[in-house]
């Protein structure tokens, strides 16, 4: 059977579903891979790179003529069009928002696979992108915040004086959050961060933080956080005040799945903050933690006495393409890995990891919520 690998296209994807070693994995596992000319250039893997891992490199990819499709985003309708009856795909497919995508697939009769829909179980997690791209996000969103803070992080003693460690506020502890604790950490910050799930403080103090238990906690399925109520929203936001105002760094990671991000920090809330305080808000893509979040752009907000500077951190993974691509590659990779039978691709439907990651298949749309979404019912 064949892989078909291309360069991705949407603006500002720079990641790439197939690396040289990964080639090597879906050799390994009986599949010819082949992959579009320039594919990897982004993300810092060569043509010949792919080549002497065994894939066969061409100018363009005829989509009709391969098996599996692997892909970071979601494909565009036209790239639906294009891959042959029966073909399957793999990849990110963002169902919640795509829904005219999702429709073509299923019409089209292809088997897909969204690997945000991966259950979050221990035996999935070398499949689980959510998971692979956000540790991508919470390092960077520290560095992207350590370049355009005036000061330090670490502290200095030095002939010259002593410089403090800055104190970095860290506001939604999954992996994105737990990945800006240690990455803030490393840099030698003073780190604080608050969570409403009740295991994250025991995750906060392993990673090296100290939990801001503000005794405010709303569980839901699965081990996921699930909206606070409108009242307990209020009183966090009230709660985490003094906090917000005691950092000079902020990070906002807080999310519900398939939900607007919620608003941990008001405008106002922000005005207390010291003059070349930096705020890098993850969620900025889902309505953004922070009051005035722009997604993908820097705000500069007046307060007294100076400016902060509010970032809107988009397309967190491509910033550190060669990375982001290296371990989504191997999510994608293990995931056929699991439905692969002497060479061929056999989904195993009884499996959970599959039946909850296929989004399409036999004209259906499998995944219910989508399913529902595309017929009106939500
Ligand atoms: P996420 O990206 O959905 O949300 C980020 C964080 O925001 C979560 O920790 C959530 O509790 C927090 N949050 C939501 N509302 C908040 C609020 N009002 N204030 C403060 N924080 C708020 O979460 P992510 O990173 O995808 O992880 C979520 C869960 O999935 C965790 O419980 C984790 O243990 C679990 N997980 C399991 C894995 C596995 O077993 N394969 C792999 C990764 C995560």
């Amino acid at each position: 059977m064949r892989v078909g690998i291309v360069r991705e296209t949407r603006t500002g994807e720079r990641r790439v579903a197939a690396t040289p070693e990964t080639v090597k994995q879906l050799a390994g596992l009986g599949y010819d891979v082949v992959v579009e000319s320039g594919a990897g250039k982004e993300a810092g893997f060569s043509d010949a790179a792919y080549t002497e891992a065994g894939a066969t490199v061409s100018k363009t990819v005829n989509l009709s003529k391969v098996d599996i499709f692997a892909h970071v985003r979601p494909l565009e309708k036209a790239t639906v069009a294009k891959l042959a009856k029966g073909a399957v795909t793999i990849g990110l497919a963002s169902p919640a928002s795509e829904l005219e995508t999702v429709k073509a697939l299923a019409d089209a009769r292809i088997t897909s696979f969204a690997l945000e829909l991966v259950p979050r179980i221990s035996r999935a997690q070398s499949m689980d992108a959510l998971s692979s791209q956000s540790l991508v996000a919470g390092y960077r969103a520290v560095l992207e915040a350590a370049t355009r803070f005036p000061r330090f992080m670490p502290q200095f003693m030095t002939a010259a004086g002593t410089i403090a460690p800055a104190k970095v506020l860290v506001l939604g502890a999954g992996v994105a959050g737990l990945q800006a604790i240690g990455t803030a950490k490393r840099l030698g910050a003073r780190v604080s961060a608050n969570d409403i799930r009740a295991a994250s403080a025991d995750e906060v103090t392993s990673m090296g933080g100290t939990f801001i238990n503000l005794e405010l906690e709303a569980e839901g399925k699965g081990g996921y956080a699930k909206e606070l109520s409108t009242d307990s929203a209020e009183r966090q936001r009230q709660l985490l005040t003094p906090h917000v105002h005691a950092a000079d760094i902020l990070i906002t990671t807080a999310a519900i799945p398939g939900r607007r991000a919620p608003l941990l920090v008001t405008a106002d809330m922000l005005q207390g903050m010291r003059p070349g305080s930096v705020i890098v808000d993850i969620a900025a893509e889902t309505g953004g933690n922070v009051e005035g979040v722009v997604s993908g752009k820097d705000t500069i907000v007046p307060v007294e006495g100076g400016q902060i500077t509010l970032i809107g951190l988009a397309d967190a993974p491509s910033t550190t393409p060669t990375d982001a691509s290296r371990l989504y590659s191997k999510n994608v990779a293990n995931l056929l890995a699991l439905m692969t039978v002497d060479g061929s691709l056999t989904p195993d439907f009884a499996d959970e990891i599959v039946a909850g990651a296929c989004l399409t298949h036999d004209g259906e749309v499998k995944q219910e919520p989508t399913a529902k979404a595309i017929k009106g019912e939500n």
